[in-house]
């Protein structure tokens, strides 16, 4: 089935809408220290949209013209009964959808690679900031390295493409960046590095200190190997390089260093159906009280287009004059990224 033209969603600087993140809850098995404060509270279960809701939702956007679909979170598999709401999305699979995906913490992908292969889901991402096992600790307070490696092994072995994701941090993992590299590029993983972004209270001068600009990431790589850009796109943000001597693809998500605003084509929904225009922008729009209010997803629909009619037009996160600007009151595990 295609899509006639007046049906997709366009924002008011023509951008195409057609990528939506959806998280499925705002709870997590890891306390990462730049995303999460130890003891989090977390929503009340009842406010979360139910399962069939979270299907419902998500149908309309694809019938308006989504073909990629990002289930994040909180960490996505901890929520209960995640597969069937991965089954269920699965039926849009080459009838509207191009990509059903995920972005994960890796706790729980051994025993969930294969249902989510089977769901259709042919590549992920998953988040690790360190292969040192005392620093994984570290900074995610709650997690194992054993277990995320073990994860995307079990991915890997169903014939997942596998990124790994890797928030760039000053004192914190800039020693280990040729040795990310290489492991990624001996286990056939693709490598995104990504800039902090002001998302919750951690206080200015953390957030300052741990700033690691990928502008200068990228030339500490260049001392030792030629990058070559691509022009491979995985329809997010990220700007791809080709590392000459290893082969592999490396990409690069620049909020700060440089805005890639103006070709955004994404929107978020929280798992309480919030609907975020922008990650850093704190306008939302409801979209529980049409989902729930009526049978018919007429009110629902509208009330989407009437919100993609005033995505704005970037956000203003900021670190150019040594203080935090743009910072989001809400965590990043809200808004699912
Ligand atoms: P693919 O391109 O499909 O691989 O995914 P992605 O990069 O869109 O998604 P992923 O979940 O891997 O996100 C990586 C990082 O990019 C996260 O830190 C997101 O918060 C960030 N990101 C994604 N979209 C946006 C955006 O619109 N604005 C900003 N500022 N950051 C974004
Ligand atoms: N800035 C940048 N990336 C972040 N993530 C979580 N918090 C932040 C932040 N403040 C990353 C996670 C995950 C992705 C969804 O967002 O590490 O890879
Ligand atoms: Fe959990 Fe991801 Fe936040 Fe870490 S970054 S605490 S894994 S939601």
């Amino acid at each position: 089935m295609t899509h006639a033209l007046p049906d997709r969603l366009v924002d008011p600087f023509e951008r195409s809408i057609d990528y939506l993140r959806v998280s499925v809850t705002d709870r997590c098995d890891f306390r990462c220290t730049y995303c999460m404060s130890e003891h989090m509270t977390f929503l009340p279960k009842k406010e979360l949209l139910t399962l069939e809701e979270l299907d419902r939702l998500c149908s309309t956007f694809v019938r308006l013209g989504v073909r990629k679909l990002r289930v994040t979170g909180g960490e996505p598999l901890v929520r209960k009964g995640i597969m069937t709401f991965f089954d269920g999305m699965s039926r849009h699979l080459g009838d509207g959808l191009d990509e059903l995906t995920l972005t994960t913490n890796g706790s729980q992908l051994e025993r969930f690679a294969q249902p989510l292969w089977d769901a259709g889901v042919r590549r992920i991402n998953v988040s690790l900031d360190t292969l040192d096992v005392d620093k994984f600790k570290a900074i995610t307070r709650w997690g194992s390295l054993d277990k995320v490696l073990r994860g995307i092994a079990a991915a890997k072995a169903v014939g997942m493409r596998v990124k790994v994701n890797t928030v760039a941090l000053r004192n914190f993992n800039d020693v280990e960046l040729f040795d990310l590299l290489s492991w990624c590029a001996a286990e056939g993983l693709d490598l995104t590095f990504i800039e902090v972004m002001p998302m919750g209270d951690m206080g200015e001068v953390q957030r300052l200190d741990q700033y690691w600009p990928l502008k200068d990431l990228r030339a500490q790589l260049a001392e030792r190997f030629t990058l070559s850009e691509l022009s491979y796109r995985s329809g997010g943000p990220a700007r791809y390089f080709e590392v000459g001597e290893t082969g592999q693809r490396i990409g690069f998500i620049t909020p700060l260093t440089h805005n890639f605003c103006e070709s955004c084509n994404r929107v978020r929904v929280t798992c309480t159906g919030e609907l975020y225009m922008c990650l850093g922008q704190e306008d939302m729009a409801d979209l529980r009280a049409p989902l729930r209010g009526s049978e018919s997803d007429a009110p629902l629909e509208d009330a989407i287009r009437r919100a993609i009619a005033r995505k704005p037009k970037g956000h203003d996160f900021d670190y150019s004059r040594q203080e935090v600007a743009g910072q989001m009151s809400r965590h990043m595990s809200h808004t699912g990224g």
